[in-house]
């Protein structure tokens, strides 16, 4: 099969006028229309999978705190060791004795298992740092170990050193390792003084080589492939994590940032949501928090667009009837609303001026981040239409457009994608006159077959939309096969075609960790060392690599009935650089001639292409062999002002045409 599409593809590098066209597809060069946003396409992360702890964010130590409820929890012990809780940080008050063993054949030791172990590559250098001191006194060695437990070899030890920690006040060490070996599952092991006693506390273990070299860094693979998609917004922090399993376990983006230290633990809502995929040891340490976040905005090029808590708890998991003990009484949700305004300052305010701008200030960011965005609630809903969503709604809008009329809001339609509490969502979101409203879709292939005009029809004069959540969910196969993703790439088009009313969609969950997820399809696997960029992500980053500036009409001769396979296009110019780009994708199982026709246009020089063949229904890109499909780069010719091509089936094809 693949073969097959491999020669079919080959003759696109050669015009053939005289075959019979199943579509000609119109490009009208001369009437450029609605600007593509920058924000169109982008991405939505969510702490689900194992995104932050244990995957984006680098941190290899588990429980660095001793704040997990269960104080021990990643760590094993051997020998004279105690928690106790009068530690140097307020909010994580739990720290580690070691202590003494009287005994020369007897040791302490903590040995830190980290996320499904720690991965760790030859030659390269490790950050162990530890607040310490010697409680009663005089001045103590720790040992510490990175370890391989499961080698044959003599010494367990693949790189080491010793740290001397020095008098009774609590003071930050550092020890850079090196790893001689590259090992999947590595352990942590720092031992005891065998004379002095030591009290440890955030025992932390990072890469040096992070994303861009932040101490308290991204690792540096995923991050590079969120650069990769040229993602052009970027949604933190979910997703049902901001509703949490209840409303004291929601998002609170305050206790996510200051130093590391004492950002308090959370319960991660995935912990509990299935039983079928349970992880009791899942908790948010908020080391990835806000700053962070706003400062990986930055780096990676999108624009940050944070979710807050409207005050409501998760409606699927508690019983909104039951309003007075689940959901914040409109009376009382002047914090919540005070979180907004202060996440806007901390964003852009004046350090001078504002607390929450000289946090951000003396976090090592003077400059404003820019926020543009903010949305308030996830996936809420109007319950038999009590209103309960957007009476709560009603009263943030008001407070957010007094205070930073700036700020674009970001409503929500629910978690459904169309009927009674959907079209409620979005009577009410117009009525409070929301700038966008997010839309989430994990529907199946018939789903996104019937779906393909969706925006078409959508009324031009109202809130614009933000496809916030979405992914094609193939029905028994939820995992990340070609044979779904071929269908978000055709359904993207409807995004692009009416880019006048549609102006962000990213694509749901981002990230997963193999041995640690709830939900999947995602855009991104990866273990403790590897990852891959699935073909869902693909289809993503072609899209965000190639919108263009502005969306051309296209007529296309044989654009497929409602639920019907066929192919689907769309077209835009660049005008920075002067390329036509159109998107053409064949959703049949066979090959479909083409004839695009650049009205407007007397000839085109060059054309470029990008191919990414779905053909082969079951392939995904998995950690062990991440490149099974990967977009192919090639050209083709026109004749004239038109190209003819053989679109394989199963194929998306993006064609870039120049004068
Ligand atoms: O992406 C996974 C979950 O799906 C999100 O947390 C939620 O918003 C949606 O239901």
């Amino acid at each position: 099969m693949r073969l097959r599409n491999i020669l079919l593809g080959a003759a696109m590098t050669a015009a053939m006028p005289s075959l019979a066209q199943d579509n000609v597809i119109t490009v009208e060069t001369a009437k450029p229309g609605a600007e593509v946003q920058s924000t169109m396409y982008g991405i939505f992360f969510e702490d689900i999978n194992y995104a932050a702890d244990g995957g984006l964010y680098a941190e290899l130590v588990m429980n660095r705190s001793f704040e997990f409820p269960n104080r021990l929890v990643g760590w094993d012990i051997s020998g004279n060791v105690t928690v106790r809780e009068d530690g140097p940080f307020e909010r994580n008050p739990h720290y580690l004795r070691l202590g003494p063993i009287n005994h020369g054949h007897k040791h302490t030791m903590i040995e830190n298992s980290g996320f499904f172990g720690m991965g760790i590559k030859k030659g390269a250098e490790y950050r162990f740092t530890v607040w310490a001191r010697c409680p009663e006194g005089g001045n103590s060695k720790l040992w510490v170990d990175i370890v391989d437990n499961a080698t044959m070899g003599e010494d367990q030890k693949i790189g080491n050193g010793g740290i001397d920690i020095k008098g009774k006040e609590w003071q930050k060490y550092t020890l850079i390792i090196r790893a001689s070996k590259t090992v999947e599952k590595a352990h942590l092991r720092v031992w005891g003084d065998s004379r002095v006693t030591t009290d440890v506390e955030h025992v932390s273990l990072f890469p040096v080589d992070t994303y861009k070299g932040d101490e308290n860094g991204m690792r540096k693979d995923l991050a590079q492939a969120l650069f990769d998609m040229h993602p052009g917004v970027f949604r933190f922090p979910g997703g049902c994590i901001v509703e949490g399993t209840d409303l004291e376990t929601r998002y609170q983006w305050k206790n996510t940032v200051g130093p590391v230290e004492n950002r308090p633990l959370n319960e991660n809502r995935w912990h509990y949501t299935f039983t079928q995929r349970y992880y009791p040891n899942y908790f948010q340490s908020y080391g990835l928090g806000f700053y962070e976040y706003f400062r990986l905005s930055e780096q990676i090029g999108a624009e940050p667009l944070p979710v807050l808590n409207v005050g409501m708890s998760c409606q699927y998991q508690n019983d909104i009837r039951n309003e007075k003990h689940v959901h914040v009484a409109i009376e009382d949700l002047k914090p919540y609303i005070d979180d907004c305004i202060d996440l806007i300052e901390f964003a852009n305010g004046d350090p001078t001026k504002n607390e929450w701008a000289k946090l951000r200030a003396d976090m090592g960011h003077p400059a404003p981040f820019n926020l543009k965005f903010i949305g308030v609630g996830n996936e809420q809903w109007d319950y038999d239409n009590n209103k309960a969503f957007s009476k709560r709604l009603e009263v943030f809008i008001e407070a957010i457009r007094k205070a930073h009329p700036e700020i674009k809001i970001i409503g929500t339609s629910g978690p459904n994608s169309e009927g009674r509490d959907f079209d409620l969502g979005w009577m009410a979101m117009k009525r409070l006159g929301a700038d966008l409203v997010d839309e989430h879709f994990y529907r199946s292939i018939e789903w996104f077959k019937n779906e393909m005009n969706r925006y078409d029809e959508y009324d031009r004069t109202g809130p614009k939309v933000f496809a916030g959540e979405y992914a094609c969910h193939d029905r028994g196969k939820k995992y990340n096969h070609a044979g779904a993703s071929i269908y978000e790439a055709a359904f993207m088009t409807n995004l692009e075609k009416n880019a006048d009313i549609v102006h962000m969609a990213t694509y749901a969950p981002l990230f997963a960790h193999v041995e640690g997820w709830q939900w999947r399809p995602d855009a991104i696997w990866f273990d403790n060392l590897r990852s891959a960029k699935t073909v869902s992500y693909h289809v993503q980053a072609l899209y965000a690599q190639n919108k263009g500036t502005n969306v051309l009409p296209v007529a296309n001769s044989n654009h497929p009935r409602k639920g019907d396979d066929g192919v689907f296009t769309s077209a835009v110019v660049d005008k920075t650089t002067g390329e036509y780009i159109v998107k053409v994708i064949n959703t049949t199982e066979e090959p479909k001639q083409v004839q695009i026709k650049f009205e407007g246009l007397k000839s085109i020089a060059q054309v470029r292409t990008i191919t990414l063949d779905c053909s082969d229904y079951e392939l995904e890109n998995t950690v062990d062999n991440p490149t099974a499909i990967t977009p192919i780069e090639g050209t083709t010719n026109a004749e004239g002002n038109t190209i003819n091509a053989t679109i394989p089936g199963k194929n998306f094809v993006i064609f870039k045409a120049k004068k």
